[in-house]
């Protein structure tokens, strides 16, 4: 399985209507909304209101990705907004299995983002709550930077940990995923893939343009 997202906080926002109807058209698997809090990361970025407003204009799953201090201040606003996946930083909970078990009673998918740095064996004792592993290939916050390589090592690890575990988890990778980076993803044991500016948000084509490339890039793996 190979899904390709659209990172929304690259998107251009003076034109967002115009290129969600490009995404629908280039049939996108699914967008990607980084909610951030100016706390966890030092950024800010899209918010629940986004959700409502992008959420009557398409069918496909809304993936949210909360980088925020205490996620679950927020898990039912995101499920009232129409929210189908949440994923949530391992480092920004306390108590991991409560937020996840939360997550899932309003039938959303639970995910758990991980920063580079943090090992995937902490989630040992949650794993039968985990619909998707978000691995983070940057540290989160900011768009337009550099794939840490050894990330590579990390979703290969993941992958054969989470199938030890008996996890059917999908493997998520955000940050840096492009040309170099997706294929290689891909073989590793990732099957959804955030495209933002390196992939996707960029000039050198348009946006129905620049998914067609991408496809081809992971289908010739
Ligand atoms: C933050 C974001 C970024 C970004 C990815 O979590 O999700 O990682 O959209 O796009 P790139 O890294 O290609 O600019
Ligand atoms: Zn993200």
């Amino acid at each position: 399985m190979k899904l390709l997202g659209a990172s929304l906080m690259c998107a251009d926002l003076l034109h967002l209507g115009q290129q969600i109807k490009e995404l629908e058209t280039a049939n996108i698997d699914f967008y990607h909304i980084d909610i951030m809090d100016g706390q966890f990361v030092d950024n800010f970025a899209l918010s629940i209101d986004f959700i409502k407003l992008i959420k009557p204009m398409t069918t496909r799953p809304i993936d949210v990705h909360l980088m925020v201090e205490n996620p679950e201040r927020y898990i039912q606003s995101l499920a009232e907004a129409g929210a189908d996946i949440i994923s949530i930083h391992a480092e920004a909970v306390t108590h991991l299995h409560a937020v996840l078990t939360k997550i899932r009673s309003y039938g959303i998918k639970a995910g758990v983002a991980l920063n580079p740095s943090t090992r995937v064996e902490t989630l040992g004792h949650v794993v039968d709550l985990i619909d998707v592993l978000l691995i983070m290939t940057v540290n989160p916050g900011f768009a337009g930077q550099k794939f840490i390589e050894r990330m590579h090592e990390k979703v290969i690890f993941s992958a054969k940990w989470l199938k030890e575990q008996g996890s059917q988890a999908i493997i998520e990778v955000d940050g840096n995923i492009g040309h170099h980076t997706l294929g290689l993803c891909h073989a590793e044991g990732a099957s959804m893939f955030v495209l933002g500016t390196s992939a996707l948000f960029h000039q050198r084509g348009s946006l129905i343009e620049n998914l067609q490339e991408t496809r081809q890039i992971i289908s010739a793996r």
